[in-house]
């Protein structure tokens, strides 16, 4: 899909249905509503006052022009209260309008650039807010299913501006935007798969097709290579599986600057092992690879985004297994960093990746280190589907995560690492132990990983429960989210030349 930025007149616009919006309260619609009003003879404000139009956030009133401007049809677009109104409900509403016009079979619109009118938002956000919720809002995973006749897909999306000196910086805008959307929906892409599809092989594949692509580089470690580095805890995990580990490693670099490091669970398949899950629900755990996916995805972001930083991914991926070679609770390994790990439960395998992950991260010299993963089932306890949860050891990392997110439009929530907690996860056989009880689960689990990351800079986000939607919400489309592809971009970004 194509979305494009034109300078012109809406109500002159020759494409299959033009989007125009309205605020609550207003009965004389202005600019490019207004100019479509007025080319219907008042149409717009004819069903404003007969109430059918109210303006309402989230109200789509889809209607015929009978042949009165070019376009056949015109969707007018509710945007609320101006005051309550925000780039995040551009990016919403966005999708909400592009789902409606593919369900009505429109292939082509034109739309007015939400937000950037009366509610005073920057123009250039907006635009870099539509193009992201129209390509998010209309993601699906249909390659293994036979397509339902009759349906077609958006093709182009034309953001028509009146004012032909603002056009460039709508076209900056739109161009961060599908940048930043597309790698979102390569992440979902890859957690959508099924894991007998996307092995630690295929991911690894992937990764490295993506790579080739935006011009990354990258090295892909086998066994006996991952064996040579040590990584007992990694190999662990991978003990009771056929499909072989690898550990993806992909490499931007831009200057002399700082190499922050993203590590990501790429855990392709979580039976939970020897202590192996229920079976309602662990088709699920094919998306435990999405912290892993995301990493991925983010680095083509950042390499098609070209910021002043180094950025290092590191994704250790495999299977979690049980079988006749699988870790069994109470085995002790010895990660990489020579610390030794009480395996309590076989189910708490993202830790046990990450350790190894984080400490070879440490060893290639990246200074911050982010991990993301889905790691624990108390986090969506704390936070639903709604913020994926921030805990770190550096306090300035940790605000400029939050204001990555923000700018991105990812909802995050920082849980407190009180060294009380740490007491949790003490062994009386190993160095260390992988399950810290029930309690404060998500922070006990943060407090392991911080044993592996030592005196660098680290923050961890934990994105189980954000990673899959039950249901289309705006711009989030059920199946895998690509959370928190965007804020990684973003911190990469914000990072640029510090
Ligand atoms: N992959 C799971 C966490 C998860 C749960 C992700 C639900 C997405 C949805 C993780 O490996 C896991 O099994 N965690 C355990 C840890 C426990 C054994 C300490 C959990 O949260 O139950
Ligand atoms: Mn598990
Ligand atoms: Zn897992």
């Amino acid at each position: 899909m194509l979305v494009r930025v034109e300078s012109g007149d809406i109500a002159r616009t020759t494409t299959d249905c033009v989007v125009v919006n309205l605020f609550e309260g207003v009965t004389r619609p202005g600019g490019g509503t207004g100019a479509v009003d007025r080319a219907l003879d008042g149409a717009i404000s004819r069903l404003i006052e007969q109430g059918d139009i109210r303006g309402k956030y989230g109200e789509l009133t889809l209607f015929p022009t009978f042949g009165k401007i070019p376009a056949p049809r015109v969707l007018v677009a509710g945007l609320g209260k101006p005051a309550e109104f925000s780039v995040d409900r551009v990016r919403d509403l966005s999708a909400d309008i592009a789902r409606r016009l593919r369900a009505a079979r429109v292939q082509r619109f034109a739309t007015i650039t939400h937000g950037a009118g009366i509610a005073g938002l920057d123009p250039r956000a907006c635009a870099q807010a539509i193009a992201e919720g129209t390509i998010l809002g209309l993601y699906r995973f249909g390659k293994h299913k036979r397509p339902e006749e009759d349906t077609t897909e958006v093709e182009e999306v034309v953001l028509v501006e009146h004012d032909p000196a603002k056009v460039s910086s709508l076209e900056e805008g739109v161009e961060l935007g599908v940048v930043l959307a597309e790698a979102q929906n390569f992440a979902r892409d890859l957690a959508n798969e099924p894991a007998n599809v996307l092995t630690p092989t295929e991911l690894a594949h992937r990764a490295q097709s993506l790579a080739a692509a935006v011009g990354l580089e990258w090295e892909i470690l086998d066994r006996p290579q991952i064996e040579a580095l040590g990584m007992g805890a990694f190999l662990g995990v991978a003990a009771g599986s056929h499909q072989p580990p690898k550990l993806i490693v992909l490499r931007y670099r831009h200057g002399d600057g700082p190499t922050l490091g993203l590590v990501g669970k790429g855990i392709t398949f979580d039976t939970g092992g020897i202590s192996i899950k229920p079976a309602a629900g662990m088709e699920e755990m094919k998306g435990d690879m999405a912290g892993g996916g995301a990493v991925i995805a983010a680095m083509g972001a950042i390499a098609r985004l070209k910021p002043k930083i180094n950025v290092t991914a590191i994704v250790p991926a495999t299977e979690n297994m049980p079988g006749g070679g699988a870790t069994k609770p109470g085995d002790v390994l010895r990660a990489m960093s020579g610390k030794t790990i009480e395996v309590i439960n076989t189910d708490a395998e993202g830790r046990l990746i990450l350790a190894d992950g984080i400490t070879y991260a440490r060893r290639l010299g990246c200074s911050p280190i982010v991990d993301v993963a889905t790691l624990t089932g108390a986090i969506s306890v704390t936070l639903g589907n709604v913020a994926f949860g921030l805990m770190g050891s550096d306090a300035g990392l940790v605000e400029r995560i939050k204001a990555a997110a923000k700018a991105a439009g990812e909802k995050v929530w920082e849980l407190p690492m009180f060294e009380e907690y740490r007491e949790q996860i003490k062994s009386d056989v190993a160095d260390i132990k992988n399950t810290g009880g029930r309690n404060a689960g998500s922070i006990t689990a943060a407090f392991f990983l911080k044993e592996f990351a030592e005196d660098t800079p680290w923050a961890h986000l934990d994105i189980a429960g954000v990673d899959v939607m039950d249901k289309d919400r705006g711009a989030l489309v059920k199946g895998a989210s690509g959370i928190p592809v965007r804020t990684l971009a973003h911190l990469a970004l914000s990072m640029s030349a510090l």
